[in-house]
């Protein structure tokens, strides 16, 4: 996996500028999508100076999606369901990557399609696969790219997608384990509840999970 496009919905937010400055590499083409095209070129700007490599540009959300091979959903969740459904009929042949946690303020529920993967699943059918990551790994810990991440649970019903989503979250420093079928989604969705809990309780911002006894994720 050489060059690589992705677009992330919600790009301007703090998860998808992380992930953005992670992304930064020879022979990617990362795409900041936004509901509005001039706040994601703004966006762009501020980012491109701590770009490490790779090309950036801000478009809408509806424009960013035509020209990538992954499709990062990093909105909140309020916005998920009408987000995937707006973008449906425009993601065959390629994979999402849904990043969103259901949360009520800052209490996680498990929403009526099982989990916010299956709900975008449920909403795109056959068009494309979702798969789930970067739940459990803070917008803080993505964005600080000279730091080393920690592990990522990549969970999703499509193996072939998984692998690739997995290879995505080792290239940008994370290790990527697999987190199981979507049904395994709510956990992991959850778990981040937990952590914002943890971050309150012991004043940090980038509480994170570490899996231990298993080796090391993707690579083994
Ligand atoms: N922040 C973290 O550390 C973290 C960690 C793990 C997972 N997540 C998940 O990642 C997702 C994004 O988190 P975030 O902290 O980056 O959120 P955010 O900064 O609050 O929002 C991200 C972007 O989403 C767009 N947006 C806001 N409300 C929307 C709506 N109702 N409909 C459509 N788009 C909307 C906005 O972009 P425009 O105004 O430009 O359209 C905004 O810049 C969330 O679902 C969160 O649970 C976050």
């Amino acid at each position: 996996m050489e060059n690589l496009s992705v677009a992330i919905v919600g790009g301007t937010g703090n998860l998808g500028g992380a992930l953005a400055l992670r992304l930064g590499a020879p022979g990617v083409k990362i795409i900041i999508g936004s509901r509005d095209a001039e706040k994601a070129k703004k966006a762009v700007e501020t980012l491109k100076s701590n770009l490490r490599a790779g090309e950036i540009v801000g478009m809408t959300n509806q424009e960013a999606v035509k020209g990538a091979d992954f499709v990062v959903i990093a909105v909140p969740y309020e916005g998920h369901a009408q987000m995937v459904s707006a973008l449906k009929g425009q993601l065959a042949g390629k994979i999402v990557i849904d990043t969103v946690v259901p949360l009520n303020k800052v209490k996680p529920f498990v929403p009526a399609a099982g989990s916010a993967l299956q709900e975008a699943q449920q909403i795109l059918g056959d068009e494309a696969p979702v798969i789930g990551a970067l739940h459990n790994i803070s917008a803080v810990d993505l964005g600080d790219v000279e730091s080393p991440l920690g592990d990522v649970l990549v969970c999703g019903d499509n193996a072939e997608a998984k692998q690739k989503v997995m290879e995505i979250i080792e290239r940008i420093g994370a290790t990527a384990f697999d987190g199981g079928p979507a049904s395994n989604a709510y956990v992991i969705e959850g778990l981040t509840g937990v952590l914002i809990h943890l971050n309150r309780k012991y004043k940090s911002k980038h509480g994170s999970i570490k899996i231990t006894g298993l080796g090391g994720g993707a690579k083994h």
